[in-house]
């Protein structure tokens, strides 16, 4: 009877294979009841050679892992917490661009599938009605000095109603913007396929195709922002982003590239 209990409770390929439309993203697919971090997962499988476009994805992380250090946290079973598995044959300096078109990917899927049209936060925030729910964390993987592959992770708050107190007032979900229940593996096969899209772009460059559609989902540029790293704020005008996806700002001691940081966007 247990054994029964256990098999039903189970994350089941079998449920999210019908979704996958996409030839190379999801063809391997790593399904996990509960892991620490599908990113951690997912690096694993590089090391032992798993393919280009292999994914991890669980119900539920025990360490679940965000940008600068932060934790990911995510009710169990109700959102998509999956990691990708990329060999671009491109130069680490283009790394940055990686993130960029992974959430160039959720955009495109959220806009084209539920209708509503996400603003993305650089350098990787997807938010709706001004608040998160979706973060990006990529990650390179360098075999001496040679990219041997980047994990992309991507956690996105599908059918989660309440956040965590520290969250909430900045915490949404896709169920909380359209005011129903979505079924997160047929979002999580719409972006696999926005990804394999855009893939040949990203397997050797230029990205300029990337940085021109991404460019269309945000609201920044001419605005003042705010941008914090590493304990520091840099503050001006946000220009453009640079070809490596840093993002360009006038600043009072003139133009600036900043590279990686949180950005409030300020008027
Ligand atoms: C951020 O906004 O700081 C990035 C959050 C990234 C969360 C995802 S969930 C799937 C993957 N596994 C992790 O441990 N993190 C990423």
């Amino acid at each position: 009877m247990t054994a029964i209990l256990l098999y039903l409770n189970a994350m089941d390929e079998r449920e999210i294979q019908p979704y996958i439309k996409s030839k190379i993203f999801g063809k391997e697919l790593v399904c996990l009841d509960v892991v620490d971090s599908t990113n951690l997962k997912a690096k694993s499988l590089i090391h032992r050679g798993a393919a280009a476009g292999t994914v991890v994805i669980a119900d539920e992380q025990t360490a679940g892992r965000g940008r600068q250090n932060r934790v990911w946290l995510s009710e169990p079973k109700k959102n998509l917490l999956f990691s990708v598995i990329l060999k671009p044959t491109i130069s680490p300096e283009q790394i940055g661009v990686l993130s960029l078109y992974a959430g160039l990917a959720v955009a495109e899927s959220i806009n084209g599938s539920l209708g509503i049209r996400p603003v993305c936060k650089w350098p990787n925030d997807l938010l709706l009605n001004g608040k998160k729910f979706c973060g990006i964390l990529s990650e390179a993987i360098f075999n001496e000095s040679r990219l041997s592959g980047v994990v992309v992770g991507i956690g996105i708050n599908v059918n989660q109603s309440s956040f965590h107190e520290e969250i909430e007032s900045n915490a949404t979900s896709l169920r909380n913007v359209i005011g129903k229940e979505i079924n997160r593996f047929e979002v999580l096969g719409s972006v696999l396929e926005w990804m394999e899209h855009y893939n040949e772009t990203i397997q050797s460059g230029p990205m300029n195709d990337i940085l021109e559609k991404w460019k269309q989902y945000t609201e920044m540029f001419g605005k003042k922002v705010a941008i914090a790293q590493n304990g520091k704020l840099t503050s001006g005008i946000a220009l453009r982003l640079d070809k490596d996806g840093g993002l360009i700002i006038s600043t009072i001691n003139g133009k600036q590239k900043v590279l990686a940081g949180d950005v409030t966007v300020c008027s």
